[in-house]
């Protein structure tokens, strides 16, 4: 059977963007995949962050994984820091990335440029080496993650290719990267030129947030001066991020939103519809997180999850270790 697998890291509060370009879709690979969705707690440490924060932020995202429909007796659901071979593999495969390629990712470029210079840590330079080392030990055959996480995955194909060929071996899978067709990037609603992102909470629509802020939100998103809607992001960034969002949550396609909507000479009315749809997703989803949340079951799954996770991770790992020339003897 194939594998899917995918994770988000617990940085911060949980956003649209993460719902539309990630969580909701994982639960549509449970049934026909093999399928892995982990918590990259790891990969969280890379930029500064509150332990205490850290560890709320982990359990948070399983209630929101088992919210968004993951059924943990379907999909193994972890905690990467649970399963050593992560780091094990990350340490030898380091050796095969090059410095070159990955100061070229475009996350790098972004999240250094806002620190200073010296107190860049070393985690967030080799972010992608980690990420590879997550999709390759369970021979991954599709990672679905939002737009800006596929130029990590293409990094993991290259280095698939080089390893392979270099130990002429296919103890690799080549990796596919699956982005939505609609909401790969979801932009912010108070400047829709740059994305939704944990970290800039100005434009967000947070998971958690109330729904009246949400519909606040929403009300407000920033537009232009036209009053026809239809999609075309280069002009109307705004319109056409709210028209991305409907769609998205109404498993439409855009023309389909762009039709519905094609009469309405009023954006009031038109963000009402889209605030409309958004809290009909989100209400339900937030009741089952906090049953989630107050129902204990968390570390059961977690306990489980790690078994299972291991069981594959450590087969690929000495697999490897053979392969190099690390695994000496019984
Ligand atoms: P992160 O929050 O960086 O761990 O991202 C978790 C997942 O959400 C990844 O697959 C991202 O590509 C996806 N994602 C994050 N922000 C957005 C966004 N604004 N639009 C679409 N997908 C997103
Ligand atoms: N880097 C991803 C993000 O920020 C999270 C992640 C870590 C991931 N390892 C992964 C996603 C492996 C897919 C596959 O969203």
């Amino acid at each position: 059977m194939e594998r899917v697998l995918s994770g988000i890291k617990p940085t911060g509060k949980l956003t649209l963007g993460n719902y539309i370009g990630a969580l909701k879709n994982f639960k549509n690979y449970q049934d026909n995949y093999e399928t892995f969705i982990f918590i990259a707690d790891l990969h969280a440490l890379t930029m500064p962050i509150d332990p205490e924060e850290l560890r709320q932020n982990s359990i948070d995202i399983v209630a929101f994984y088992l919210a968004a429909g993951l059924d943990p007796e379907k999909t193994t659901i972890f905690l990467q820091s649970d399963v050593p071979a992560h780091s094990e593999l990350n340490t030898i495969i380091q050796n095969y990335h090059y410095m070159g390629e990955l100061s070229r990712m475009t996350q790098f470029k972004d999240k250094s440029r806002k620190m200073n210079n010296s107190a860049i840590g070393l985690g967030i330079f080799a972010y992608p080496v980690l990420m590879s080392a997550d999709i390759l030990l369970y021979n991954s055959d599709y990672v679905p993650v939002g737009e800006d996480q596929t130029q990590h995955v293409e990094l993991t194909r290259d280095f698939v290719h080089r390893f392979n060929e270099r130990y002429k071996t296919n103890v690799f899978k080549m990796p596919k990267a699956i982005t939505p067709k609609v909401g790969a990037r979801i932009m912010s609603l108070s400047d829709p030129t740059k994305k939704m992102s944990k970290s800039d909470p100005k434009g967000d629509i947070f998971l958690k947030d109330d729904l009246k802020v949400i519909r606040k939100k929403i009300m407000s998103a920033v537009t232009d001066l036209d009053t026809n809607i239809y999609y075309d992001p280069e002009n109307k960034p705004g319109i056409s991020n709210l028209l991305t969002i409907y769609a998205a949550l109404s498993e439409i396609s855009i023309e389909e939103a762009e039709a519905t909507f094609k009469d309405l000479h009023r954006y009031g009315d038109f963000k009402k519809a889209v605030a409309d749809k958004v809290i009909e997703v989100l209400e339900p989803f937030q009741q089952r997180y906090n049953e989630i949340i107050k129902s204990n079951v968390i570390n059961g799954i977690l306990n489980d999850g790690a078994k299972k996770a291991s069981l594959v991770a450590n087969k690929t790992l000495l697999e490897v270790k053979k392969i190099v020339g690390l695994y000496v003897h019984e």
